[in-house]
């Protein structure tokens, strides 16, 4: 194995890589470096811009701690980690959509009854959020676990305030009997992405902006379901056409309807303008996923 060029290294890295005995490793490899060896060919990099690359994935790396995941930020920019969701989610007729998880769900939230207001009094319009869980195709479920989180009126999520040590916008419920949840909160703004890191520096340089629309985060499970991790999305955002991470489906895009002063659908007596959100979430059964994995 010696003397290669620019046409023959390919095949050689190719044969020391054929031994491999896990063969779905083995495959990922032979991919990885046929299109590492393409992509190389195709923009001939000068050693300055090799050495850039390389700079650039180590400052990457080097910006990860605990609470910063910035090789996330980059899949999520490149729109690699909602490729990855949609090869793993090719949903069934009744099923919501899924979007990507995003860096601010924390396992630390206060289980709540439903009714409970989660705005921990932070300042921002009114929002009493209702749904339902019900499996895709089939009846309500009662005590699926439903865990939100969201932005505020600034666009901050709680983690990223000094300030707060009570969870604010955050919370886990479950569907009663009837399979239905409610709560009340703020109303979310839109937000940039972290981007005082390598991943802002790519989009500064490309001239993109760093925002996401307003959403409210859903992860919903119940036993013989899929897991579903979702957002669902205001109407009208201006950034809805544009989200930095690509995540929008339209399906996911509700009315946060602006209601006048009066009585909410639970009673609740409200003497300000408020905002109403009701979006209703279909499951996935785990048999399904045998069904529509392979065949999509
Ligand atoms: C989020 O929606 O919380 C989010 C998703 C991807 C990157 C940054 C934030
Ligand atoms: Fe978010």
């Amino acid at each position: 194995m010696t003397d290669f060029n620019e046409h023959t290294i390919t095949q050689a890295v190719l044969k020391s890589f054929s031994a491999t005995p896990d063969p779905r490793l083995r495959a990922i490899l032979a991919s990885l470096v046929h299109h590492l060896h393409d992509f190389i060919r195709d923009i001939e990099p000068s050693f300055a811009e090799w050495q850039a690359a390389i700079d650039f994935l180590t400052r990457t790396g080097q910006m990860c701690s605990d609470t910063r995941q910035e090789f996330i930020l980059l899949s999520d920019t490149l729109g690699a980690s909602m490729l990855v969701d949609a090869i793993n989610h090719r949903m069934p007729e009744g099923a919501t959509e899924t979007t990507v998880l995003g860096p601010f769900f924390v396992e630390k939230r206060p289980d709540v009854p439903n009714g409970a207001d989660v705005s921990a009094g932070r300042p921002g319009e009114k929002l009493l959020v209702q749904g339902s869980v019900r499996a895709a195709g089939g009846g309500p479920l009662p005590g699926a676990t439903i865990d939100i989180w969201h932005s505020d009126d600034d666009g901050y999520y709680d983690v990223q305030r000094g300030d707060l040590d009570t969870a604010s916008g955050r919370a886990r419920l479950r569907t009663n009997a009837d399979g239905k949840f409610w709560f009340w909160t703020i109303h979310p703004a839109f937000y940039p992405i972290p981007h005082d890191g390598p991943v802002g520096e790519l989009l500064r340089a490309t001239e993109r902006h760093p925002y996401r629309p307003a959403h409210v985060h859903f992860m919903i499970a119940a036993p013989g379901y899929e897991e579903l991790v979702t957002h669902v999305f205001v109407a009208g955002d201006p950034y809805l056409d544009s989200d930095a991470v690509f995540g929008v489906k339209q399906s996911l895009i509700a009315d946060y309807a602006h209601c006048p002063p009066g009585t909410a659908p639970d009673g609740t007596r409200m003497d300000q303008p408020w905002r109403h959100l009701s979006y209703d979430f279909g499951l996935k059964p785990l048999a399904a996923a045998l069904q529509t994995g392979a065949a999509a």
